[in-house]
This record gives C-alpha cells, sequence and structure tokens, in this order.
C-alpha cells in the first residue's frame, strides 16, 4: 500500500482527563483507504530532544470530510509536545503504515485497555460496516484512564471492566462476565499482559485472536529493524509486517 507524508490541519482538540487528548486531523485532498489497526508515524516539531516520529494508531477516519483522529496519551517528551498543539496547528504524517486487522469473524469479541483503545473505533465501525456488531470490552485501572467509551455505544455491545471499580464491572478485563461469552474471533489491543491473557484464552478455546502490538519503533517502515518481535515464523519487523498478528503466529512472544 502507498505511504504518504502529508502535512494534516488540527481542526479539532478533546482533552479527555489528565492522561488523554485526541486530535482531529484535517487532509488537504481526499484520504487514501485506510485499514481498521494501520497508524501514523507522527513528526514532533519543537521539541529538540525528540527526533524520531512517534507511532500512533489510527482511532478514527471520517472520509466525507477527510479527517483522521487520533487518540493520544501523554507518557512522555513527545505526546507532551503533542498535547501543546492547537486547533490550527499543522501535524505532518506518514501514513498508513502497517497491517491491519482482518475484520474475519461473525461473533466478535473486542478488547481493548488504555491508549489500546485507540484503533478499536475505527475497527467497530469497519465491522459494522460489514454487518458485524461487536462485543467491545474496554478496561482501565480506573474509570479516567478509560478515555473513551461513548462513542462505541451505537457499534455493538460495550462493557467496561476497572480495577478499582470506579465503572462498570470491578477487576480485569478478562474477568468480565461479557469476556467468556461465545465468540469466534477476538480483536486485542492494550498493556501486553492484557494482550497476553485474552490470546491464551482465545488459543484455549479455538477462538481466532489478532492481536496489535505496541513495541518501541524508530522509522515505522521496516528500515532499523528496532521494532522485531520474535514470532513463530523467526524475527518479524511490527511496524510493516504487524503490527497485528494472529496469536497463532506469536506462540513464543506468549510464552515470554
Ligand atoms: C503501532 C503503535 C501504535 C500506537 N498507538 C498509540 C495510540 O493510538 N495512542 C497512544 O497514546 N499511544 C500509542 N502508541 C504508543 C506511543 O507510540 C508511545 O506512547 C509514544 O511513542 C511515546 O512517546 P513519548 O516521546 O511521549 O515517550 P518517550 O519519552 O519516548 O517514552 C516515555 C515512556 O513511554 C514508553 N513508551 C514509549 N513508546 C512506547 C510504546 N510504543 N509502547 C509502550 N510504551 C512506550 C517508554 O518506554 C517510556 O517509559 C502506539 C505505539 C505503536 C508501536
Ligand atoms: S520501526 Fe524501524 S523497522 Fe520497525
Amino acid at each position: 500500500m502507498k505511504k504518504y507524508i502529508t502535512d494534516f490541519t488540527i481542526i479539532g482538540k478533546r482533552i479527555l482527563g489528565e492522561q488523554y487528548f485526541t486530535l482531529t486531523l484535517q487532509h488537504p485532498a481526499t484520504l487514501p483507504p485506510i485499514a481498521a489497526g494501520q497508524f501514523v508515524e507522527v513528526e514532533v516539531r519543537g521539541c529538540k530532544e525528540v527526533l524520531l516520529r512517534r507511532p500512533i494508531s489510527i482511532h478514527d477516519v471520517d472520509t466525507e470530510n477527510n479527517t483522521l483522529t487520533l487518540l493520544i496519551q501523554i507518557v512522555g517528551k513527545g505526546t507532551r509536545q503533542l498535547a501543546t498543539l492547537q486547533e490550527g496547528d499543522t501535524l505532518n504524517l506518514v501514513y498508513p503504515l502497517g497491517r491491519g486487522f482482518s475484520l474475519d469473524g461473525e461473533k466478535v469479541l473486542l478488547v481493548g485497555g488504555g491508549a489500546g483503545i485507540a484503533p478499536l473505533l475505527h475497527l467497530s465501525k469497519c465491522l459494522n460496516a460489514k454487518g458485524i456488531r461487536p462485543t467491545i470490552l474496554l478496561g482501565g485501572r480506573t474509570a479516567d484512564l478509560i478515555p473513551v467509551r461513548d462513542e462505541f455505544k451505537s457499534l455493538g455491545t460495550v462493557g467496561i471492566a476497572t480495577e478499582d471499580g470506579s465503572l462498570g464491572e470491578k477487576g480485569l478485563v478478562t474477568q468480565h462476565t461479557l469476556f467468556s461469552g461465545d465468540y469466534d474471533h477476538i480483536y486485542t489491543c492494550g498493556p501486553t499482559p492484557m494482550m497476553k491473557a485474552v490470546a491464551r484464552h482465545a488459543l484455549a478455546n479455538g477462538i481466532v485472536c489478532e492481536v496489535s502490538l505496541e513495541n518501541l519503533m524508530a522509522c515505522g517502515i521496516g528500515a532499523c529493524l528496532c521494532c522485531v518481535v520474535d514470532s513463530d515464523a523467526g524475527h518479524k519487523c511490527v511496524c510493516k509486517e504487524g503490527p497485528v498478528f494472529k496469536a497463532t503466529e506469536l506462540t513464543k512472544w506468549l510464552n515470554n
């Protein structure tokens, strides 16, 4: 798939608590097709200490208005600098990167944790466009760490799990009552321990599972090899051959 380097204009910014924000970005022309699970490499301007672009999932796509939305958690210098951007500023993106979710399955469960919730909105919309209404489980340590939830309500059955019980069921997403339902396909993105627990459950129950890895990245295009995962078929670049992999490709990773 062709890659682009484009200056987008920020046309919307939402602050979602202390850690999260969204940026809605206007493309100057017609957006190319963007698969659910693909990501962008964002240039961080104005911070001398941040030389490399930062990988961020595509949270939402509006093809009528040619906009993309990114959901970003502030964790370090780059994301803190991005949080200073305002409407009217420009943001340079390399996109669309990586291999996205398959959109296969009929009885579909999505499991997201923290910033890993980001790609699940575009995924839910793409599944809806195929006539599939997924069950969507969102988890976080506290309610504040589940940055978006209302956006999912019209797209499927939504369940929330928080470790402190401040929202939804108390506990991990894998302990939520919806988790052990009857599914033939699970898609997951979030903290590694969560994805491993979800993938192990899927493998043990004969459910197809796709995980979206968030390894540290630099180039984002398969050139620097800093993002490799030790898959069952050898080392694979998460940025180019992923970030989405079938759990059956990653049994070594799962057992680590
Ligand atoms: C394919 C992909 C998609 C992603 N999508 C999103 C998204 O939609 N929204 C979002 O908020 N974040 C996302 N991330 C994570 C995001 O890229 C990092 O949080 C960001 O690069 C951190 O940059 P920084 O300069 O703020 O932090 P740094 O100063 O570089 O690091 C601060 C801390 O964050 C940790 N960190 C850095 N990169 C990652 C990473 N990739 N995963 C986990 N921890 C990391 C570092 O180890 C360090 O502890 C994604 C990562 C990948 C690989
Ligand atoms: S980030 Fe450079 S090869 Fe993946």
